[in-house]
């Protein structure tokens, strides 16, 4: 019989990789699968889960804390029966490395202009583009957090001018930063526009025609861009549309979307000047995720305070 506190475990994700970690996780703690109906979970003090079955709570009433399996935590927070304890984001060094590859990856992929190039290379024409500097094009990032943070210093490792914003301002060493008063001075500024935000009642329909209007025209890219990894709730999908369809966004990187997957009539697909991924930015390592929440399981046993608690009442 395990002394320490059991975990339930309630994962979407790939049913092999769980598996693979859970074989060297939670070592000596008794380990339930929310989904085999038949545990019982009545006994259990944690729980890690990513987008968990409603009737969670009500199979483990004696949950003490809710460790999330991704960085957001829109869904969670969300859940009608969510009981009243402790919430931890995932915040691990894999999650924020691969966002920050997969931002910078997309600025510089509009920046060296790869979606007009794999047109040409479809249609065997052979044509150089003219190359704007990256130093000549400035990156805006919304949401300075864990991850923003780590892209605005990756995004400025490859020469480009950076500006931030955030709820409350930011100091950064070589980046010009906005706190949420300043948005239209931060926009006026913006060329490459990267969303890095959770999802909250302040941030839903963020992205809309307003604030895609109010972006730089008239660049180094011509017209701005706009890249989303923060979540697809922020952004206005028709108005999106309309603006890479009128010009005042000349591209999009999208991963993430008001509805996933995307719908196979959306016309985002057909949209050659927006590149698609499947919400694949930076997905959880499994093995961190356990690594992480078995840590803090113990020093929360030892009396310590718990780290990257969410605040519920800002929603992240
Ligand atoms: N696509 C993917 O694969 C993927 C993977 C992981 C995460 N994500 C998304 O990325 C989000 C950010 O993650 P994180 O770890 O960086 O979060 P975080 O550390 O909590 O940072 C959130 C940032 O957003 C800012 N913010 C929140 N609400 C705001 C508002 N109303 N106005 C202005 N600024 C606001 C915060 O400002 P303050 O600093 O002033 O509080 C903070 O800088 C997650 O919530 C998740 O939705 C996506």
């Amino acid at each position: 019989m395990s002394v320490k506190g059991p975990v339930v475990v309630d994962l979407k994700f790939e049913r092999r990789e769980i598996d693979a970690a859970l074989a060297n996780a939670f070592k000596d703690r008794t380990v339930l699968r929310a989904s085999d109906p038949d545990a019982d979970l009545s006994d259990a003090r944690y729980a890690v889960v990513w987008k968990p079955d409603a009737e969670l709570f009500q199979r483990a009433p004696k949950l003490e804390v809710l460790f999330s399996g991704g960085a957001g935590v829109d869904y969670i927070l969300g859940m009608p029966s969510l009981p009243d304890i402790p919430v931890v984001r995932f915040v691990d060094e894999s999650l924020t490395v691969r966002m920050s590859e997969w931002v910078v990856l997309q600025a510089l992929s509009h920046l060296r202009q790869v979606p007009t190039y794999l047109k040409q290379q479809r249609d065997c024409q052979w044509q150089e583009l003219a190359q704007p500097e990256a130093k000549e094009v400035t990156v805006g990032v919304m949401g300075l957090g864990v991850l923003g943070q780590d892209s605005v210093r990756k995004l400025k490792v490859m020469g480009f001018n950076v500006v931030g914003w955030s709820r409350s301002r930011k100091s950064i060493e070589g980046i010009e930063t906005f706190d949420s008063s300043q948005l239209d001075d931060f926009l006026a500024k913006t060329d490459i526009l990267v969303g890095l935000l959770p999802l909250t009642s302040e941030t839903r329909g963020l992205f809309d025609a307003r604030l895609f209007s109010k972006l730089r025209q008239g660049g180094a890219l011509g017209r701005p861009v706009f890249i989303n990894a923060g979540r697809g709730g922020s952004q206005v999908e028709a108005d999106l549309i309309t603006a890479l369809e009128n010009g005042v966004l000349g591209g999009a990187s999208l991963d993430v979307f008001e509805n996933e997957p995307l719908e196979a009539d959306s016309a985002f697909w057909q949209m050659e000047n927006v590149i698609i991924t499947p919400h694949a930015a930076s997905a959880s390592d499994i093995k961190a995720l356990f690594r992480n929440a078995e840590s803090q399981m113990n020093e929360y046993e030892a009396g310590q305070k718990l780290r990257n608690v969410v605040d519920r009442s800002t929603g992240y």
